[in-house]
């Protein structure tokens, strides 16, 4: 195992930029080096955090007990036919790279997640999904280990409980299992979705109208890349909150006052509205409160200009939950994983 660090500045290893110090902190490259790392944590009664790419974080304050880095490697193919591939991937590989790789060898599935930063291992926890398509499309099942049980466990499909945003491993096994790989069924002859509305106007715009793998995973990119910023330039967690489900009821009230509203339905009774454009109405996009500020191109990412703090960020994240509940009696919840607040 790598030795472990003391005082640890995590501003490299969260997106947001934050300069938060994790008290003892060690990377980590196999199961062995995992235990290793638990029983050191064990020890000492700490309290233990996994990170990936510290792309969904944010830290309010510092961490007091052990950051493991999470960088276990490798990729196996579990079986093949002419239709099909299935994978099993190391739980610390980069998940841009692995779609990239996937799109570059003809494997569908994952081309609509292109650019999502961030690892493997953390794409189950909250089912990351981009532009028609969600983690679970393609998820056969994962491979986590127990910290209390000591065990390695899998969970399939079904176990894993996914949701928008959403899975077990965000609820009741929260901080309860390290996930060490994750295995997806890709197709060599997938069918590729591109009828959101934003990537279809990208293709369209391209003149591409029957586009291959890559062309999908290109026009993906580009779409992001002219509306989310880039974290290596200016500090963010992407969506900061999930997108607020109402009842359809809700929904026909406030698209009597705002006619461009726009929803999508998830089931009878319920629709999902965008929160970006609610906190643009509530007059927050481009907005700053010291360095913590609202995206100026996409009210739904919070930014960090320079040298906010946690505590800033999170302060502002709370004054716009109260703006949009005052405004359209809505109560957004934050998709990005809040640490350090009191219990
Ligand atoms: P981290 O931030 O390191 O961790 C996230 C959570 O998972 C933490 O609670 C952590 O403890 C836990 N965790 C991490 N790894 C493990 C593990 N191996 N075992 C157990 N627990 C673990 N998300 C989307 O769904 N769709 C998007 O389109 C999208 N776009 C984004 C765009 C930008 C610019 C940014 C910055 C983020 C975006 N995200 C998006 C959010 C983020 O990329 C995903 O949530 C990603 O899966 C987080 O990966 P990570 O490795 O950085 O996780
Ligand atoms: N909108 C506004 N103003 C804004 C931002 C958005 O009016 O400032 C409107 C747009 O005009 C559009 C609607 O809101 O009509 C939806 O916007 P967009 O297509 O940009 O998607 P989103 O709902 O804001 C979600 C995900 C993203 C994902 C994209 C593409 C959530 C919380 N966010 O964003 O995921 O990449 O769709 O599928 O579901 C993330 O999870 O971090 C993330 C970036």
């Amino acid at each position: 195992m790598t030795s472990i660090q003391e005082n640890f500045d995590l501003s490299n290893y969260n997106t947001m930029g934050l300069k938060a110090l994790a008290h003892f902190f060690v990377e980590i490259h196999s199961l062995s080096e995992l235990k290793e790392a638990l029983e050191f944590s064990d020890e000492r009664s700490l309290e233990t955090l996994i990170l990936g790419g510290g792309s969904n974080i944010l830290f309010v304050k510092d961490f007091k007990g052990l950051v493991i880095l999470n960088r276990i490697k490798g990729i196996q193919t579990v079986s093949e036919d002419e239709d099909q591939i299935t994978l099993k991937i190391g739980a610390g590989e980069n998940w841009h790279q692995l779609v990239r790789d996937c799109v570059a060898k003809g494997y569908g599935g994952i081309e609509n997640l292109s650019l999502i930063p961030g690892t493997v291992g953390a794409a189950p926890i909250q089912n990351i999904g981009a532009y028609g398509v969600e983690l679970v499309d393609v998820f056969v099942s994962l491979e986590a280990y127990d910290i209390e049980q000591k065990e390695l466990k899998i969970f399939t499909k079904e176990e894993s409980a996914f949701g928008y945003r959403d899975s077990i491993f965000k609820k009741e096994l929260k901080g309860k299992v390290v996930i060490t790989s994750v295995t997806l069924r890709l197709s060599k002859n997938p069918e590729l979705n591109f009828s959101y509305s934003s990537l279809k106007e990208r293709l369209d715009e391209k003149g591409i109208q029957n586009p291959a793998l890559n062309d999908v995973s290109e026009a993906v990119i580009e779409v992001r890349q002219s509306k989310l910023p880039d974290p290596d330039k200016i500090g963010n967690t992407g969506s900061f909150f999930k997108n607020p489900v109402i009842s359809v009821y809700q929904f026909d009230e406030l698209k009597s006052a705002y006619s461009e509203l726009t929803g999508y339905p998830i089931s009878e009774r319920q629709v999902k509205v965008p929160a970006g454009w609610l906190i643009e109405q509530a007059g927050w996009k481009g907005k700053r409160k010291g360095d913590a500020g609202v995206h100026s191109k996409q009210a739904l990412v919070l930014v960090n200009h320079g040298s906010a703090t946690g505590e800033e960020i999170w302060k502002l994240a709370n004054e716009i939950i109260e703006s949009i509940h005052q405004k359209f009696d809505i109560r957004l919840i934050p998709e990005v994983n809040i640490l350090g607040l009191a219990h």
